[in-house]
C-alpha cells in the first residue's frame, strides 16, 4: 500500500504521496501541491530538497556509505579502472571484456581535438585560470560539432558526443595547463592508458619525453574513480538543470565546470594547499587557524572541511588519505604541508566546535596534498577534479533525458516592492 503523510493548512488536509528509494530512503512528492493549496515550499541552497529520482549514486552521509551503481567506493578504488568505473556510470553495468575493449578503443581514438581548438586556446593570455579556459574550450566542441548541438538526435549520435566528451577532455585540460605556463602543447599518444597519456601531455616537451610512472597513473586513476560521481552536487545539479532546457552535452559540462569552480565545491582541493601554505609562512600555528575558523566575525573557513551531505566521515577523505600515505612514501616525497595538514586534522578533530557541527576533512582535504607529491600544479588540482567528474555528469545528464524529465525552473517567495509608479527621473 502506498504511504502518503498529510499536510493540515487552512482547515484543509492535503495529502502527501510518500516516494520510498530502493536504500528505504523516504521523499515527500510535493509535485502537486501548489495547484492544490497554493503552497510551495522553501528550501534555502535545497538542503533538504530532492531534484530527481536516480538510480546512479547512492549516498548515506550519517553512516559515511558512497556507491556508484551498486558497488562501494572502497571495492571499485582498490579493483577498478576509472575507464571501467566511467562505463558503468553511463550504462549502468560492469562492461564484459569487450565491451571495455571497444569503449576503451573508441575513447583513445578521439582523444586529438580540431587544430582550430589551437587557434582559440592561443587567445588566451597565460594568465587564464585553466578551469575558465576548460570550461569555455568544452563549450567551443559545439562548434567542431554542430550536430551535438540537438540532444533529440538518434542515440548514435548522442553516444558518439558522449565518447568525445571522455576522450578529448583530457587533451583540452592538459592544453589548459600548457597555456598556463607558455609551453608548446603536447597531443595525445594512443598506446597510453587514459591517466598516463594525460601526464605525458601535461609534462612531456619538445626537448624531453615524460616517462609517465606506474605508481603516478595508479594514483591518478584511483583519484579519478573517487571523483566520478556524487549525486546531486552543485555541479552535477547544473549539468541537469542545463540539459533540462535541452542544451548540447558540450553546454551542460561547460556548465558544470564552471559550477565546480567555486572554493566551496570542487576549487576547494586548490584553497586547502593555499590555505595550509599560508599556515607554513605564518610560523606554522594551527591554533591560531582553527581560532579563525570559529570567529564568526572571520570570514575565513577550514578549507577541506565539512560537507553539505556526509556528517560523519568522507569515505572518499579516508581512500585518499591512506593513497597520499602510500604515494608519499613510495615517491620518496616529504612534504612540509601534509605535518601541517596533519596537525590541523587532528587539532580540529577534537574542537568542540568542530564535533558539534559535525565538521569532518572531505575529499579535497588530502587530495592536494597527493596532487602536489604527484606533481600537478596547484591551479590543476580543480580541472583534476573535472577530469573524473565528467562520467557522472555525463551519466546524471543522460539520464535526465532518458527520464524525459521537465525543465529545471525552481520557484521563489517575492519579498520586493509592491507595484509603484514609475517615477520622472527629474523628480527622483
Ligand atoms: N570551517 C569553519 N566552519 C564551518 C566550515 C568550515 N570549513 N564548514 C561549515 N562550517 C560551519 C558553518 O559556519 C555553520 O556554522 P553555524 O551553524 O554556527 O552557522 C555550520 O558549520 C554549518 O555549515 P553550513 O555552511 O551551513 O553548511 P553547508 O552544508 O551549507 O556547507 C560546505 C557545506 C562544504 C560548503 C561547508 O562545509 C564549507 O564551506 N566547507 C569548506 C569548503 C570545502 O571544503 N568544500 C568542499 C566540499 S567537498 C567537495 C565537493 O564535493 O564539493
Amino acid at each position: 500500500m502506498s504511504k502518503t503523510a498529510e499536510l493540515h493548512y487552512n482547515g484543509k488536509i492535503f495529502k502527501l504521496p510518500i516516494v520510498t528509494g530502493s536504500e528505504n530512503e523516504n521523499a515527500l512528492d510535493i509535485s502537486k501541491l501548489r495547484g492544490e493549496s497554493g503552497l510551495i515550499t522553501l528550501d534555502r541552497g535545497f538542503k533538504n530538497t530532492g531534484s530527481c529520482e536516480s538510480a546512479i549514486t547512492f549516498l548515506n552521509g550519517e553512516e559515511g556509505v558512497l556507491k556508484y551503481r551498486g558497488y562501494s567506493i572502497e571495492e571499485l578504488a582498490e579493483k577498478s579502472t576509472f575507464l571501467e568505473v566511467s562505463f558503468l556510470l553511463i550504462y549502468g553495468e560492469l562492461p564484459t571484456q569487450s565491451e571495455l575493449d571497444t569503449f576503451t578503443k573508441d575513447i583513445t581514438e578521439h582523444s586529438l581535438v580540431h587544430e582550430d581548438v589551437r587557434a582559440i586556446l592561443d587567445g588566451y593570455p597565460s594568465k587564464a585560470h585553466p578551469m575558465g579556459v576548460l570550461s569555455s574550450l568544452v563549450s567551443s566542441l559545439t562548434a567542431f560539432y554542430p550536430r551535438s548541438l540537438d540532444p533529440n538526435r538518434s542515440s548514435e549520435q548522442v553516444e558518439g558526443t558522449i565518447i568525445r566528451a571522455l576522450a578529448k577532455l583530457p587533451t583540452l585540460a592538459a592544453w589548459s595547463y600548457k597555456n598556463r605556463v607558455r609551453q608548446p602543447i603536447v597531443y595525445p599518444k594512443n598506446h597510453l592508458s587514459y591517466s598516463a597519456n594525460f601526464m605525458q601531455m601535461m609534462f612531456s616537451l619538445p626537448t624531453t619525453d615524460y616517462k609517465v610512472s606506474p605508481v603516478i597513473a595508479k594514483a591518478i586513476d584511483k583519484l579519478l574513480i573517487l571523483h566520478a560521481d556524487h549525486e546531486q552536487n552543485c555541479s552535477t545539479s547544473t549539468v541537469r538543470v542545463v540539459g533540462s532546457s535541452h542544451a548540447s552535452l558540450y553546454a551542460s559540462v561547460s556548465a558544470g565546470i564552471a559550477a565546480l569552480w567555486g572554493p566551496l565545491h570542487g576549487g576547494a582541493n586548490q584553497a586547502v594547499i593555499e590555505m595550509l601554505e599560508e599556515i607554513k609562512l605564518d610560523g606554522g600555528d594551527v591554533d591560531k587557524f582553527v581560532a579563525k575558523a570559529k570567529d564568526k566575525n572571520d570570514s575565513f573557513r577550514l578549507m577541506g572541511f565539512g560537507h553539505r551531505v556526509y556528517k560523519s566521515f568522507d569515505p572518499r577523505a579516508t581512500i585518499i588519505k591512506k593513497a597520499a600515505d602510500d604515494v608519499l612514501t613510495e615517491l620518496n616525497v616529504v612534504d612540509p604541508v601534509l605535518e601541517i595538514a596533519k596537525k590541523l586534522e587532528r587539532v580540529a578533530l577534537e574542537d568542540d566546535y568542530f564535533k558539534s557541527r559535525n565538521l569532518y576533512p572531505n575529499v579535497d582535504f588530502y587530495s592536494g596534498i597527493i596532487y602536489r607529491a604527484l606533481g600537478i600544479p596547484t591551479d590543476m588540482f580543480t580541472v583534476m577534479f573535472a577530469l573524473g567528474r565528467l562520467p557522472g555528469w555525463i551519466a546524471q545528464w543522460k539520464e535526465m533525458r532518458e527520464n524525459h524529465e521537465p525543465i529545471g525552473r525552481p520557484r521563489q517567495v517575492y519579498t520586493g516592492e509592491n507595484a509603484r509608479s514609475y517615477v520622472d527621473i527629474e523628480n527622483r
